[in-house]
């Protein structure tokens, strides 16, 4: 048996650190586990990613964005997270659709059902197995990107208050859904993967 796995979160709330810890730990555990992200992930949505994550946030508005982002996702899906799943292995996702409920319809005000209908025809029935919320307020959050020196800065020149009803519509989705495991942000990284290593118990080989 196979488990996609997702992190989400806002800017800067360490679901990449938290990831490859937890591929670390999986992979001492022997599963084979593949870690990959969104925007990208096969090479045609790694292209697609820098369209999205460069030049000024008004280069695409909100729709546009969401159908570049799930172009992205489609390649991603068919080309390397369901092959991954069916040859047994274990997928381990830095975002998925969660990221475009948050971003293009909590951010940016796009309509959910416009969202879903897309992502269903899109997505094969894919839904991941766990998703682990990291909450952090966008204030800490950004000031730690910042301390980044890269270049994909087009989402985080956007206003705080789109970063603020990110972490919103985030909170909100989590809301009495058991897939959802939220974690506080601000905990050390060893306390993060215990917390996540507790959740995934059930499915790990005894
Ligand atoms: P990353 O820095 O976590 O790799 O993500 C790059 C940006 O992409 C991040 O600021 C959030 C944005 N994004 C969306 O707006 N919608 C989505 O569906 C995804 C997957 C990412």
């Amino acid at each position: 048996m196979s488990y996609f796995i997702t992190l989400e979160g806002g800017d800067g709330s360490g679901k990449s650190t938290l990831g490859q810890a937890l591929v670390d730990q999986l992979k001492a555990l022997t599963i084979p586990v593949l870690w990959t992200r969104e925007p990208g992930g096969s090479e045609g949505a790694e292209l697609i990613r820098s369209l999205l994550v460069t030049g000024n946030h008004d280069r695409w508005d909100g729709l546009t964005e969401y159908l570049l982002l799930s172009a992205a996702r489609r390649d991603h899906i068919t080309k390397t997270i369901q092959p991954a799943l069916r040859s047994g292995q274990w997928v381990v996702c830095d975002r998925f659709f969660d990221s475009s409920l948050a971003y293009q319809g909590g951010g940016h005000g796009l309509d959910q059902d416009l969202l879903l209908s897309i992502f269903n025809g899109i997505s094969e029935g894919l839904i991941p197995f766990k998703t682990f919320l990291l909450d952090i307020d966008p204030t800490l959050g950004l000031a730690r990107t910042q301390k980044r020196h890269h270049h994909e800065v087009r989402y985080e020149a956007l206003p705080m208050a789109f970063h603020e009803r990110v972490r919103a519509a985030f909170l909100d989705l989590a809301t009495n859904n058991t897939r959802y495991c939220v974690l506080d942000a601000c905990q050390p990284p060893s306390v993060l993967l215990t917390k996540v290593m507790d959740e995934l118990a059930c499915v790990l080989p005894s």
